[in-house]
């Protein structure tokens, strides 16, 4: 078992392969958090907890233990008002107004596997022989307030995961102010945090900054995780880069508002705290009643950032993701978005669709415009029927004629939404998010349907199931394009409104469930304006995301990068698109896009009939070279050889877990006159063993590649690139 309990020393030592998480607790009933780092051997850890007297600004709660103050002990789930100053991990008001709470050990269980969280997306174990679970029982004795804090060793993955269920076993009703999924405290703030921000047609670039005294923090506001944060940080020790150094990783699994970051204390410990976003929020739990926190997924790594990053790819590629397209290899696509708009019929569908079974793609995806009166993005969100003046024989018709090209046929929804000029709309008025009396802020035309409504819940899983049943469709688009306004729902109640936005994910992952539990043969891939909601909630119902509406190679450079800080490249869909760049105007070559979009779940998203018989040669080389590297790309290892956010180049590259396949992608943004001569070493080989350069045959022992590295591609011309394919000699 992966998780120790001594009970004479009241502490708990979880244990993954290469990590230790060790909780004490304190003889007043505390759970103090002692470690988490390289693995430690034994249960000798109660030393770890070092205390000192401090002055009256940080209070002793036991006057004979003045140096035990709640102000400076390292906690696992700390309160607020009653002398820990800093940032608490949940907050309840009491119906006298008050909001002090006290919360000691009461019991505890440990169990092989992993319970499932209500209602919420988390990872799972597939045998109870891959995980054990820790749950600690607190208890604030004066309102029978229980918090459960739980906690998951997947001991193979080097990741503990954690969440807290607040239960109301007292007579009063409570008010949630805040519930944090995770809360623990470094010992000291010798950190750079690392955090993935930006916007849209820019998303998870990486930032870094040095702790601080204070609170840095990431948040989401928008009903969504959002383009401009993920809920991710990571914090690196001093000197630790991608490859070395001590690594620790927080991805919240969870779509809405979150927050995440560290509070840096009077005596520089750190605490990292992540969960929902107290931020407008307030959860009424009546007696009897109980809140589920999202999960939130910690991995430490003593490899550095890659180190981390390939655990929380396997992690999220065998036990976060779900369903038959888990271990599959995804189909190469061709969308008709930038092709065409809204401005399509079948004639002009199935001439791409055609062209794309000749050039080998997999997978035709019909778009936006196919419903209501969709012409443009002011109408017909909601209305789930064809639209029979651009496809006058149906859907069904239209799937017929792509399947007879032996083309797989994948549609785009946007399902959440509402359009105020649609049927759905003058019916139901009141099924957007909205609050009476005010403005209802429109943005691409368009509302967002209350999921908190079960009514509305309901209409979504039918209207999306009826289309789904209508036709052969292997693939779904699940789009979402605008941010949360005038948060308020026509069916709660006033004392309720405040947890509408929480209700909402939890009204969406009940709908996600039902849709695609009845529809296992589909591939879904979620969306939102690119990557709005590229997060771990989302990719537990849908195995891959849309990464971003920015479809330019060079600015795919730094979001792909940036995403696969935590995110497996299975799940970041990628696709060459037509030049010049709708989003940026930038002119690059055919190659290079192809030779950037291949480091993803590969697709077109072009009029690929208008190709001259050079491009369609360059397309099919494409197609087939992914065909080859698909399992690599998808399944592989993943390593970042270098960076786009520090400097002119970007390589990466994938290997199979037994070593003997490697495909390497090399970048260049900028020409520069007469470049030195260099070279860039590979990863994640096998030293021992001999590799053969496909394109020239050449071999390379894998201690020369890593250690002396290949030589720098010498290009002519901005926004270069090349691939190598690599294979083990045996
Ligand atoms: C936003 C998506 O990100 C695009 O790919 C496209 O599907 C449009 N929506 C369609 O409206």
């Amino acid at each position: 078992m992966s998780i120790q309990y001594d009970q004479q020393r009241s502490l708990f030592h979880l244990q993954a392969q290469d990590t230790s998480y060790v909780i004490h607790v304190t003889k007043t009933g505390y759970p103090a958090h002692l470690y988490w780092g390289k693995k430690l051997r034994g249960m000798q850890l109660g030393r770890l907890l070092e205390l000192k007297e401090r002055a009256s600004f940080s209070p002793s709660t036991e006057l004979d233990q003045l140096a035990l103050s709640l102000d400076t002990l390292p906690h696992e789930y700390p309160g607020y008002g009653n002398s820990d100053f800093r940032m608490p991990a949940y907050q309840v008001m009491l119906p006298n107004g008050t909001t002090v709470t006290d919360l000691r050990y009461e019991s505890h269980s440990i169990r092989s596997g992993k319970p499932a969280l209500a209602g919420l997306p988390a990872t799972y174990t597939e045998s109870d022989d891959e995980a054990a679970t820790l749950e600690l029982t607190l208890k604030d004795e004066l309102t029978g307030l229980t918090v459960i804090l739980s906690y998951t060793v997947f001991e193979a993955f080097n990741a503990i995961t954690r969440s807290a269920r607040l239960v109301n076993n007292g007579t009063d009703t409570l008010q949630l102010l805040r519930a944090f999924s995770l809360s623990l405290d470094f010992a000291h703030d010798r950190f750079e945090m690392l955090q993935l921000s930006g916007a849209w047609t820019r998303e998870r670039y990486v930032h870094t900054r040095k702790l601080e005294p204070g609170l840095q923090s990431v948040e989401s506001r928008r009903g969504s995780s959002s383009h401009m944060q993920n809920p991710f940080v990571a914090l690196l020790s001093e000197g630790a880069n991608e490859d070395h150094g001590d690594v620790y990783g927080v991805n919240l699994v969870y779509s809405g508002n979150f927050t995440a970051g560290v509070e840096v204390d009077q005596f520089h410990s750190a605490r990292l705290f992540m969960g929902l976003n107290p931020f407008d929020f307030n959860w009424r739990l009546e007696p009897g009643e109980q809140f589920q926190t999202p999960e939130a997924v910690m991995v430490h790594s003593g490899h550095g950032l890659g180190g981390m990053s390939r655990s929380f790819h396997d992690l999220y590629r065998s036990r976060l993701i779900r369903g038959t397209f888990r271990d599959q290899t995804r189909p190469i696509l061709v969308n008709n978005w930038e092709a065409t708009y809204f401005n399509f019929n079948a004639d002009k569908i199935e001439s791409i669709a055609r062209t794309g079974q000749e050039l080998g793609i997999e997978l035709f995806v019909l778009d936006d415009g196919w419903f209501g009166k969709r012409d443009n993005d002011t109408t017909s969100l909601g209305d789930w029927f064809v639209d029979r003046s651009k496809l006058p024989n149906g859907l069904e018709d239209l799937v017929s004629r792509v399947k007879r090209l032996d083309m797989q046929f994948g549609l785009w929804f946007e399902p959440e939404m509402i359009s105020p000029e649609s049927e759905l709309y003058r019916a139901h008025p009141d099924w957007c998010l909205h609050v009476e009396g005010r403005r209802r802020t429109q943005a691409r035309h368009q509302l967002i349907l209350d999921l908190s409504r079960t009514d509305v819940q309901d209409y979504i899983v039918k209207s999306v199931s009826d289309i789904l049943s209508s036709a052969p469709i292997t693939y779904v688009k699940w789009d979402m394009n605008r941010n949360m306004t005038e948060i308020g729902s026509a069916l709660l109640p006033p004392e309720r409104q405040r947890e509408t936005a929480h209700r909402y994910m939890l009204g969406l992952y009940a709908v996600l469930e039902k849709i695609t539990s009845a529809f296992p043969q589909i591939l879904f891939e979620s969306c939102s304006g690119g990557g709005g909601r590229f997060d771990a909630g989302m990719l537990y119902y849908m195995p891959q995301t849309w990464t971003s509406d920015n479809t330019d190679a060079v600015s795919r450079l730094k979001i792909q990068y940036g995403t696969s800080i935590v995110y497996p490249v299975s799940s970041m869909g990628s696709h060459v698109s037509a030049v010049p760049n709708h989003q940026v105007g930038r002119i690059t070559s055919l190659e290079t896009r192809g030779n950037v979009a291949l480091s993803g779940n590969f697709g077109y998203e072009l009029d690929l009939t208008r190709f001259t018989d050079e491009e369609k040669e360059t397309v099919k080389a494409q197609v087939a070279l992914y065909k080859d590297v698909r399992h690599l790309v998808q399944f592989g290892d993943f390593y970042r050889l270098l960076s786009p956010f520090e400097g002119n180049d970007t390589a990466w590259m994938f290997v199979s877990k037994d070593q003997s396949e490697a495909f390497v992608v090399y970048a260049s943004v900028l020409q520069e006159p007469n470049p030195p001569l260099n070279r860039f070493r590979l990863k994640g080989l096998d030293a021992k063993r001999d590799y053969r350069l496909d394109e020239q045959g050449t071999v390379y022992g894998g201690d020369e590649l890593m250690y002396a590295g290949l030589a720098t591609p010498q290009f002519h011309g901005d926004y270069a690139s090349k691939v190598y394919r690599f294979r083990a000699v045996e």
